[in-house]
């Protein structure tokens, strides 16, 4: 069957939104609601709430019955539910997030996460093309890179081994997105490298909500912040980075959300050249219609690093008060530094990043501060 054609307006377009209720795909529903896309969100709630697209609806001023945002409660391992999904909608292209991520974890639950984010993946991709969906953003990450060669990383810094299955999966998804478009060169894929997302929607109506206690610095950080725990501890100091501590590329969560509305225009080719595919991609001929056929990759972050201290200072600054915080030795398999080079996303995608690490905290602060259990206390708004 023929690919769906993404050359129309983006009122004209369906977005299947793939772990829409998440972190990142909340916020990117309301971009795409923004933009005028009709939005399906298909979500287990496995790590997310059905309060997060309450509020979506609430931000982007939809009625509660507006069907241009629907969810369903499926798996993507549930073939027949995508399979109602794809014939009650219209769906031209998938952004798709759905996914287990939490490193540790994945060291301790190999077969869950090898199948929910692979074997997922392959329903996914199966139903949309018996359906003529052949348009797919996949949310990558720069876990693929490893311990980078160079930095800043471009996207053609080769990929290193991950040194845990949840990385693994990041690195074999992109490959065969990939593999797809070998195989049929209709498929148009775009591969999202994201460096460190945080913050917060400026309402503080949405966030990150981390079930337990948080992996990741910035949830831990704003924790303490609220109270919830005591202090943060700082996972080395003594890398080869100005202070010590591991230096990251964090990325407000909506400039990453606008990426990826980013990515469905130059998919459509409505913005780019295409001739950066050059750099680690796999360039297509444009199809007849002028949309892009191959695969695309672009690095979102901001191309400026942070230390661990740094982040914690800016939240200071943030809650208006200090932070307790204890060295503690390194945490196996962490790099000393990353950040990202973002020539390739601002010259094809016209996309920068425009948040600064201040306006991240403040943005998580609203949220944290508001909204102390996540959305466990939350009323639908
Ligand atoms: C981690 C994952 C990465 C994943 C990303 C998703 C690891 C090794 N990497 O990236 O694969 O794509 O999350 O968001 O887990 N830190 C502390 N104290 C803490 C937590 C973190 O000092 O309590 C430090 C870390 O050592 C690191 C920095 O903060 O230097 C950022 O850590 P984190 O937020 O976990 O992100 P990454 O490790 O970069």
């Amino acid at each position: 069957m023929a690919n769906k054609s993404l050359a129309k307006q983006p009122s004209d377009l369906c977005v299947l939104v793939t772990g829409g209720a998440g972190f990142i795909g909340s916020h990117t529903c309301i971009e795409l609601l923004d933009r005028g896309y009709s939005v399906v969100v298909v979500d287990d709630l496995s790590n997310s709430s059905q309060v997060a697209l309450d509020r979506v609806r609430s931000i982007a001023g939809l009625a509660p019955d507006d069907g241009r945002l629907r969810f369903y409660e499926a798996s993507i391992l549930d073939r027949d539910a995508l399979e109602r999904i794809f014939s009650e909608n219209d769906v031209d292209v998938i952004i798709h997030f759905a996914g287990f991520k939490a490193v540790g974890e994945s060291v301790q639950k190999p077969l869950e996460y090898y199948w929910n984010n692979i074997a997922g993946t392959l329903v996914l991709c199966e139903v949309a093309r018996e359906h003529g969906v052949k348009n797919i953003v996949f949310s990558s990450s720069a876990t693929v890179y490893g311990e980078p060669e160079f930095i800043p990383i471009t996207e053609d810094c080769p990929k290193h081994e991950a040194t845990n299955p949840y990385g693994q999966t990041k690195s074999m998804l992109e490959q065969i997105l990939t593999d797809l478009y070998i195989g049929d060169d209709e498929w148009n894929v775009v591969l999202l490298r994201y460096f460190n997302p945080i913050g917060a929607h400026e309402s503080g109506l949405i966030g990150e909500d981390p079930k337990g206690i948080p992996n990741n610095l910035l949830p831990y950080v704003a924790q303490v912040a609220v109270g919830k725990l005591a202090s943060v501890g700082v996972f080395g100091d003594d890398y080869p980075t100005p202070d010590g501590t591991g230096v990251r590329d964090y990325i407000h969560v909506v400039d990453l959300a606008r990426g990826h509305v980013a990515a469905l225009d130059w998919m459509g080719g409505r913005v780019g050249t295409g001739e950066a595919r050059g750099l680690g991609s796999i360039a297509g001929a444009p199809a007849e219609d002028g949309t892009r056929r191959g695969v695309g990759i672009f690095n979102l972050g901001t191309g400026k690093g942070s230390s661990v201290l740094d982040v914690i200072h800016a939240f200071e600054k943030a809650c208006g008060h200090e932070l307790p915080y204890e060295i503690k030795p390194r945490r196996a398999g962490d790099i000393a530094e990353n950040y990202a080079a973002c020539d390739k996303a601002r010259d094809e995608l016209g996309w920068v990043a425009e948040y600064d690490l201040d306006r991240m905290c403040a943005d998580s602060w609203r949220w944290q501060s508001t909204n102390p259990d996540g959305y466990a206390t939350g009323v639908s708004a």
